[in-house]
């Protein structure tokens, strides 16, 4: 099974399944909290993540996607949770706008 690894969140394991239909998804499976403003519909980007690792095991970016990285909004090393899916283990980094006040990060 693949696995997400949070760097700067202690390191946390994530487990992904195969019917994982987003990377959001698969979070959520596990009970991690991970900002979703707009419910998972590619309408914001505080889902961003940054890919530190994996990017090749990541599926096609979306309209979406594509859409905030031509507007300047997603770099090429960020991706939204909501709308890649993880298809082989990735390592990716919470951005400081999406951290949320409840949790601790280490950086
Ligand atoms: S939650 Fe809004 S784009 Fe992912």
């Amino acid at each position: 099974m693949a696995k997400i690894v949070i760097e700067n969140l202690s390191g946390k394991v994530v487990n992904i399944h195969p019917q994982s239909r987003s990377i959001l998804a698969a979070l959520q499976n596990e009970r991690v909290d991970w900002m979703y403003a707009c419910g998972g519909k590619g309408r914001c980007t505080t889902c961003k993540l940054i890919v530190v690792a994996g990017q090749e095991h990541l599926s096609e970016k979306t309209p979406a996607e594509i859409r905030y990285e031509q507007e300047g909004k997603l770099a090429p090393n960020e991706r939204l949770a909501c709308q890649a899916r993880a298809l082989g283990d990735l390592r990716v980094r919470v951005p400081d706008e999406g951290k949320l006040p409840h949790l601790k990060y280490d950086d």
